[in-house]
């Protein structure tokens, strides 16, 4: 069945000017672009983006590095399409990530991790009509 996640390319990897080869590999991996916009986040909507993570520690820094710089948003479909796309993503850590993953190859820090992806069914519909509405 083909499911819709919701992607982003963090400011990190905008700067880093890896924006085309991450798009790249989306479409290698079989996923179908069905959106895709550049946007600068301010802090209130990076904050409301990243709501669950309100209580964390690193939820401010996390927010302002997210509004630091523009970021690509890309509305993805693909048979599992959520889990898919975490794998390519690799894990948070860059330095734990498997090599040839997304944030292995791109990544920085925890935080500065290049890219985004939903986290299961509800957050996908969440972060979807966030960005790209109903
Ligand atoms: P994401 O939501 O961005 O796809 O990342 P994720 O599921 O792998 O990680 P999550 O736990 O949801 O954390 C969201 C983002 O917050 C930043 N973070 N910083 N300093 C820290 O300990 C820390 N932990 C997480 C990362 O940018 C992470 O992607
Ligand atoms: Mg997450």
């Amino acid at each position: 069945m083909a499911e819709k996640t919701l992607a982003i390319i963090k400011p990190d990897a905008v700067k880093k000017r890896v924006v085309g080869k991450i798009i790249q590999r989306i479409e290698d991996e079989g996923f179908e672009i069905l959106g895709i916009k550049m946007i600068h986040l301010t802090k209130d909507e990076a904050r409301k983006f990243y709501y669950v993570h309100k209580d964390k520690p690193f939820y401010e820094s996390l927010t302002d590095f997210m509004s630091s710089g523009p970021v690509v948003v890309l509305l993805l479909e693909k048979e599992n399409a959520i889990k898919h796309w975490r794998e390519v993503m690799g894990s948070t850590d860059p330095a734990r990530a498997k090599p040839g993953t997304l944030r292995r190859l791109y990544g920085f820090s925890v935080e500065r991790n290049a890219v985004h992806g939903s986290d299961g069914p509800e957050t996908a519909e969440y972060e979807i009509g966030f960005f790209f509405g109903k």
